[in-house]
């Protein structure tokens, strides 16, 4: 089939059609909207995803729908909004006319002092309200993970938060009432077709298709693959890398499906933390906690399980989880595919089991059977918003006996990949599931790790966590007992 060709991209911001021809694969959209747009009210504080003085909202159709999300500008590409509704604080309230409702909230609670933070407040609650007009102190909290101030407090911020709903009509707020005619011009600018920007250095491209993608990746192997840019974003804001070719997944809605069916679920590995949510604590709610803990609101819009398995970083905070509950990945090249298991996807620190040309298709994930326990811990510095120094995930199944049948442990900021802890499972099971075998099987963590001590944390620290977290895992589970596993639906009783 021939494939047919765009060279320009075209995207709504604000009020105004976009269309470029002349755009880097690096340029991000915080300095297109600074520099190129003279679009100054978002801000840039950090430029590497923390501090969502950046934050603007994204819409796009998703299945026909339109949804807007908050996302850190600083590092998501131009590229990669093609067919999208970027929506700036610029755009809030005419010079002389009345304040945004969520600006005015912010004022009547004093929720600004020196207003640098601001605008990224300002949208990051705009998203929240749109989505829930009366949130919970929680909800709010949650939603504003991803955005940092150093001299108002939080306190009045969420007092604004609660605020809002008060001052405001969100049936009146123009992205509710005109999100039909918005929604019919985005999907006017979905013209099925590959876009093909620039050449050699500043080369990218958005596949039409996944069928295209594959095509595309086995003509361009060393292409980057770029998916929610929360991790390629940094590598370019902060390390200057060059990335060219780039090959954007933003067209391609084969690769954001979640199917659920007997077995377990399965996400396409374009599928963001936002769009799994629902499913994943619906069917593994243990992984709740998890979850709330990746990034902030803003990266968990952007970023994908793909991405978080693809980097094969040892502290990314999927795999652990996901290796200890018996995941698989499916990989593409061209039309050829293979599945292999999650934990075997990870071969040394910085090498995964990925020829050239080949992607990540996919992540399946098996449901819990019955009789078995399973957590997951992150541990941090920080609660909110911070990367592991140390992730734990233990299931366990258990026999009539109460003995263990069957045990996947693993760690990721212990080794140089992702790992389980195979001499530990090993001194489990078998065992009656007691404080003695427990304790026994800590001195297994020896064989199993020997973690690096970095500014995270010292190894000594790691080796000393991991072994509690096990500890921690035994005494949980002989407060809620095991876990029951209901049509699929897994609940701790
Ligand atoms: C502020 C901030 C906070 C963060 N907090 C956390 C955290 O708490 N926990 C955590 O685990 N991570 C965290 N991260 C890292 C990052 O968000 C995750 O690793 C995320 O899952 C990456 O997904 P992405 O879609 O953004 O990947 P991208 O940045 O688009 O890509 C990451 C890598 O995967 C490759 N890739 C992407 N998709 C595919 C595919 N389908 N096939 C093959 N290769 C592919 C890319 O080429 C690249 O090498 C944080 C990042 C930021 C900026
Ligand atoms: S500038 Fe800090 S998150 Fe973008
Ligand atoms: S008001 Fe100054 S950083 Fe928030």
């Amino acid at each position: 089939m021939t494939i047919q060709i765009r060279n320009t991209i075209r995207f709504l911001l604000n009020h105004r059609l976009v269309e470029l021809s002349d755009v880097s694969a690096v340029q991000t959209l915080l300095d297109f909207l600074r520099i190129d747009r003279n679009l100054r009210g978002t801000k840039e504080g950090c430029a590497e995803g923390d501090c969502g003085a950046c934050t603007v909202l994204v819409g796009r159709l998703l299945g026909g729908q339109l949804k807007y999300e908050s996302v850190n500008a600083c590092i998501r590409f131009v590229g990669s909004l093609d067919g999208c509704h970027v929506v700036t604080v610029d755009s809030l309230a005419t010079p002389g006319g009345p304040l945004h409702p969520v600006q005015q909230a912010m004022v009547q609670t004093h929720a600004s002092q020196c207003g640098f933070c601001t605008p990224g407040f300002v949208m990051s609650l705009y998203g929240l309200w749109m989505e829930n007009a009366k949130p919970s102190v929680t909800e709010i909290e949650k939603a504003l993970q991803g955005n940092l101030c150093r001299c108002t407090g939080y306190a009045a911020i969420i007092r604004a938060a609660e605020a809002i709903s008060t001052i405001g009509d969100l049936g009146k707020d123009p992205l509710f009432a005109e999100r039909d005619r918005i929604a019919s011009e985005l999907a006017a600018l979905q013209d099925g077709r590959r876009v093909v920007i620039g050449e050699g250095a500043e080369l990218f491209m958005l596949p039409a298709s996944v069928d295209d993608f594959a095509d595309v990746l086995e003509a361009n192997p060393k292409a980057t693959i770029v998916a929610g840019s929360t991790d390629v974003g940094l590598w370019v804001t902060k390390f200057m890398r060059d990335i060219a070719p780039v090959v954007h997944l933003t067209h391609l809605e084969e690769l954001r499906r979640i199917t659920v069916d007997d077995k377990g679920v399965t996400l396409g590995a374009g599928v963001s933390y936002a769009e799994a949510y629902p499913v994943i604590t619906e069917h593994f709610p243990q992984l709740r906690e998890l979850w709330d803990r990746i990034g902030g609101q803003q990266v968990r819009n952007m970023g994908t399980v793909g991405g978080n398995i693809a980097n094969g970083s040892p502290i990314g905070d999927t795999p652990p989880a996901l290796i200890a509950l018996g995941a698989s990945v499916t990989l593409r090249k061209g039309a050829r595919r293979r599945t292999v298991a999650l934990e075997d996807f990870f071969i040394a620190y910085g090498k995964q089991d990925r020829e050239p040309g080949e992607f990540v298709e996919a992540v399946h994930i098996p449901f819990l059977e019955a009789d078995t326990s399973f957590a997951v811990y992150k541990i941090t510095k920080r609660l909110d918003e911070d990367i592991t120094a140390v992730c734990g995930a233990f299931r366990l199944t258990f026999d009539g006996a109460g003995e263990v049948a069957d045990a996947a442990i693993a760690f990721g900021g212990m080794a140089g990949t992702p790992k389980r802890a195979v001499h530990v499972e090993a001194a489990l099971k078998g065992k009656a599931w007691q404080e003695p075998t427990v304790e026994q099987a800590i001195s297994a963590f020896d064989q199993d790790f020997t973690p690096l001590t970095d500014w995270r944390a010292s190894a000594e620290y790691r080796q000393l966590v991991a072994k509690n977290l096990l500890r921690r895992f035994y005494l949980e589970t002989q407060a809620t007992g095991n876990i029951r596993i209901d049509r699929n639906i897994a609940v701790a009783v």
